[in-house]
């Protein structure tokens, strides 16, 4: 199959790409520069230059292709919307797969969550919702939104929340979380173990497939604290700040603020077994 991959140059989609290849795919990556069009090529995926505020760089892949996944922010100022992607598919078996993510929910606290539960009414959660829908209802297309929870790699050195809360464990001498998550918990996935869900979705899901993607079992905020610090050479230096010190040392930096757990349920009825190493692990071997 033809995959068009827009995001091969990130995180979760240059995963993708690479998975798609072994599973002996031809991949066309979106990339934004030089530099990025030759790693692309190194790895056996073809480049083409582009970018999602400019609809005409998206259309002609996207219309040339088997399938399209975009695994890239949606938030840029003048960005294609997913619909205008979709209506671009050369024929209505083709398959478009848009990544949102679980961010949106309120927060779980002990309850276990799947699809079936509603996002936030906020206006974060009101967008997602409006866009997933177009994308799950569009009139064709072979249409399957993936929603990954927090995403980590075996490279703990990687940009993203991994490595920052290392570096800022590095920096106070101490793993810290906020004073009233010690009992949260929150639900991770591997980025190989997500790779394979794109992988089993582009082949199997049917049209207006919606799916959440995380690995069991979540993990609690004290452990991974806990590993923070071990990752950061600082074991057992692990303590609780309030809520707002939290805030201003870290931003608003997601995974220690609210329970989130969400059920793999839907994923596994596809046949998604995650068995890479669980975060704890990751953060445990440095
Ligand atoms: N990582 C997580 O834990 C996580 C969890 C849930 C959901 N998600 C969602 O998954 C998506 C990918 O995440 P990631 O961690 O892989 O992010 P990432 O490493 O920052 O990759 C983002 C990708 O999007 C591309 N991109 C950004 N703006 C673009 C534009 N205007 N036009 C074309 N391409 C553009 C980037 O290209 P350049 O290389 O040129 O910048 C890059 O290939 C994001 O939407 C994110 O919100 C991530």
């Amino acid at each position: 199959m033809r995959v068009f991959v827009i995001g091969a140059t990130g995180f979760i989609g240059g995963t993708v790409a690479r998975q798609l290849i072994t599973d002996e795919n031809e991949v066309v990556g979106l990339c934004r520069s030089d530099e990025a069009a030759a790693a692309l090529n190194d790895q056996g995926i073809t480049p083409v230059r582009g970018d999602l505020t400019a609809p005409d760089s998206i259309i002609p892949s996207a219309g040339s292709s088997d399938a399209t996944m975009w695994i890239a922010p949606r938030t840029a100022e003048g960005t294609i919307s997913p619909s205008q992607v979709i209506d671009a598919l050369r024929s209505p078996d083709d398959a478009f797969i848009l990544t949102t993510g679980t961010g949106a929910y309120t927060d779980t606290e002990d309850a276990v969550v799947d699809e079936s539960v509603a996002l936030s009414t906020d206006r974060r959660g009101t967008a997602q919702s409006e866009v997933e829908s177009s994308v799950l209802q569009a009139p064709s297309g072979r249409t399957t939104v993936i929603r990954p929870v927090w995403v980590y790699g075996d490279d703990i050195t990687r940009r993203g929340w991994m490595r920052t809360l290392i570096q800022r464990a590095l920096e106070l001498g101490v793993s810290y979380y906020p004073e009233d998550g010690g009992t949260r918990r929150v639900s991770t996935v591997h980025v190989e173990d997500l790779a394979n869900l794109y992988s089993i979705a582009l082949e199997e899901a049917t049209p207006g497939t919606l799916v959440n993607a995380p690995a069991e079992p979540p993990v609690s905020v004290l452990d991974l604290a806990g590993a923070v610090a071990t990752a950061a050479g600082i074991p057992r230096k692990v303590e609780p700040i309030s809520a707002d010190r939290f805030i201003e040392l870290f931003g608003a930096l997601g995974i220690y603020q609210k329970s989130m757990v969400i059920s793999r349920k839907r994923a596994s009825d596809f046949g998604w077994e995650p068995g890479r190493k669980s975060v704890l692990e990751v953060l445990s071997e440095g």
